[in-house]
């Protein structure tokens, strides 16, 4: 483990899983990292499938929160932050990497990484899919969404997951501490390096579809968006930019 490695967290390597966030609901230690080679069963959100060759990265923080229950939905901030922050420090690239609400970390406009939250009897797993060599065609996404892209293809560096791993731990730690000490600290920290503030954007919920203008993100983490019929504050959706 590396010098950083954050106290008290266990740390598990696997070669294949069905997925880190399921393994990291059957382990019997919390909290812990769960990081897998491959995985035969990625979960990505609204259940899709994240497809998970070897070369990219799979890893899932799982704890047992304590506190506030809507303070653990703020950690999707806190694990977007944090793998920007481990990514720049690998790779010194200070304004290529961006944040598009709720979490999904972006390379020069691309979709890197992938974070899902889940929960169950009592645990939460921040589960983070990084793209390190390889992404999806563009084809295999929806026309609407922001292309696929991968760190290799995009820049040239070449990372290993636990490389990242070991940057992002000790990052993932530090933005946990800050939350701990409420969110608006992550809340500046996040703005500052969200993509697409001020622009014209569409949210789409579970039963609807909203666009406006992207104006912030309030203290309880929900999108505001000014539309023709108002302000309206959003908790959950996928966003879609006019030009992806
Ligand atoms: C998304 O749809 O954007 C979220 C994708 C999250 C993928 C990661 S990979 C590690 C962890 N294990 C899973 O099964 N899913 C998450």
């Amino acid at each position: 483990m590396s010098a950083d490695w954050p106290e008290g967290v266990a740390r598990h390597v696997l070669d294949r899983v069905d997925s880190t966030n399921a393994e990291g609901f059957r382990l019997t230690a919390h909290p812990a990292w769960v990081l897998a080679v491959e995985q035969t069963a990625g979960r990505g959100r609204r259940g899709r499938i994240w497809s998970s060759p070897r070369g990219n990265f799979y890893g899932s923080h799982v704890s047992r929160p304590t506190g506030p229950a809507d303070r653990a939905a703020l950690r999707s901030f806190v694990a977007a932050l944090s793998l920007r922050d481990a990514l720049v420090a690998v790779t010194g690239l200070e304004t290529a990497f961006t944040l598009k609400w709720p979490n999904d970390v972006l390379l020069n406009g691309g979709k890197l990484s992938g974070i899902l939250l889940e929960g169950q009897g009592g645990l939460l797993a921040v589960g983070m899919g990084v793209n390190l060599i390889a992404s999806p065609p563009a084809e295999a996404v929806e026309a609407t969404t922001v292309r696929p892209t991968n760190l290799l293809a995009e820049t040239g560096f070449r990372l290993t997951p636990e490389q990242l791993l070991a940057r992002l731990a000790p990052a993932f730690a530090a933005r946990e501490a800050q939350l701990a000490q409420g969110f608006d600290g992550i809340r500046h920290d996040f703005l500052a390096h969200a993509a697409r503030v001020g622009e014209r954007i569409t949210a789409r919920t579970m039963t609807a579809s909203h666009t406006g203008i992207y104006r912030t993100v309030d203290d309880h983490g929900a999108l505001v968006l000014d539309t023709e019929a108002g302000r309206i504050t959003i908790p959950a959706a996928d966003i879609f930019f006019a030009d992806p």
